[in-house]
């Protein structure tokens, strides 16, 4: 089964990366950053998309790595899967060579909004419920696929803990973690956990690439993930951590709303590659310098 294809680190795509919305498209197909070393888009915004937005699109996707971080799979839901929308997936992901496929370990509420996606119970029937899903998913697609460890707000019939419920999903699936550190530092002022002791349960060896992004405070003891402000410290500590602990992964800055200049994005994006370039091994750099001479 297809997956990761770096063959130095195991990982679709290398660096630092941005998510690619409307707002910033033409001016990133125009001038694209330096900074940004991947893209990531939701395939959900783009399918059956033509016109000079197919156009633009297929243009970045000829020349940068893409990856695609879907919204409406729902794999937590009870009702069937949608097989004709994993099969349109499968299309645009070869269509457009998308290194790798990613969703929430959630489901969503019927308007999908990001910060409205439902949680699953963590029970163990809800773990061997969604690995049958996303082993299906995986068998139309034919690639192993990254679930994200979202954000929620209310956790309903838990039996298990969050991080007994990642891990077991994850093991016996047998798929990759999309990791956002913003998630779990909203949720660990919301629910009132530990945010290093979180990070440190995962199982970092399962890491396909990483999400960094901003939210908003409603109180001090809530907070939403909305993407829609700058990241701040806590979270840039909480990727520093996982690099210290995981090794350096590809990771992408997620901004939805508020959405700035392109230039002020990837100043962010540099914030990233600069933690990166901290944490990596010294004979990796110099690994991929003879790689990109070869
Ligand atoms: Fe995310």
């Amino acid at each position: 089964m297809g997956g990761r294809t770096d063959p130095l680190h195991g990982h679709p795509v290398h660096g630092a990366g941005l998510g690619l919305r409307r707002a910033f498209a033409a001016a990133a197909a125009e001038q694209p950053p330096a900074e940004v070393d991947f893209w990531e888009i939701a395939p959900e915004n783009w399918i059956g998309v033509g016109g000079r937005w197919g156009r633009l699109l297929r243009g970045l996707t000829e020349r940068f790595p893409f990856v695609c971080h879907g919204l409406s799979l729902s794999i937590g839901s009870p009702a069937p899967l949608d097989l004709d929308f994993v099969r349109k997936i499968k299309d645009f992901l070869d269509e457009h060579r998308i290194r790798a496929y990613t969703e929430h370990l959630s489901f969503c509420s019927d308007d999908g909004h990001l910060y409205d996606l439902m949680p699953i119970p963590f029970t163990d029937e809800a773990v061997a419920h969604v690995v049958r899903r996303i082993r299906h998913v995986q068998d139309i697609l034919e690639r192993r696929i990254a679930l994200e460890n979202v954000s929620y707000y209310a956790a309903p019939g838990q039996r298990l803990s969050e991080l007994e419920f990642i891990d077991a999903v994850l093991r016996e699936a047998d798929c990759d973690l999309l990791l956002d550190v913003n998630n779990i530092h909203v949720n660990s002022i919301n629910h009132g956990y530990d945010a290093n002791a979180f990070l440190d349960g995962l199982p970092g060896e399962r890491v396909l690439y990483g999400h960094i992004a901003g939210h908003d405070e409603e109180a001090p003891d809530l907070r939403v993930d909305t993407h829609g402000a700058d990241v701040i410290e806590p979270v840039w500590g909480l990727l520093e951590r996982a690099y210290r602990r995981f090794g350096v992964f590809p990771t992408l800055l997620e901004r939805d709303f508020n959405i700035p200049p392109l230039e002020q994005l990837t100043q962010e994006v540099r914030r990233i590659s600069a933690l990166q370039a901290e944490h990596r091994p010294r004979n990796a750099n110099a690994r991929r310098g003879r790689l990109a001479y070869a």
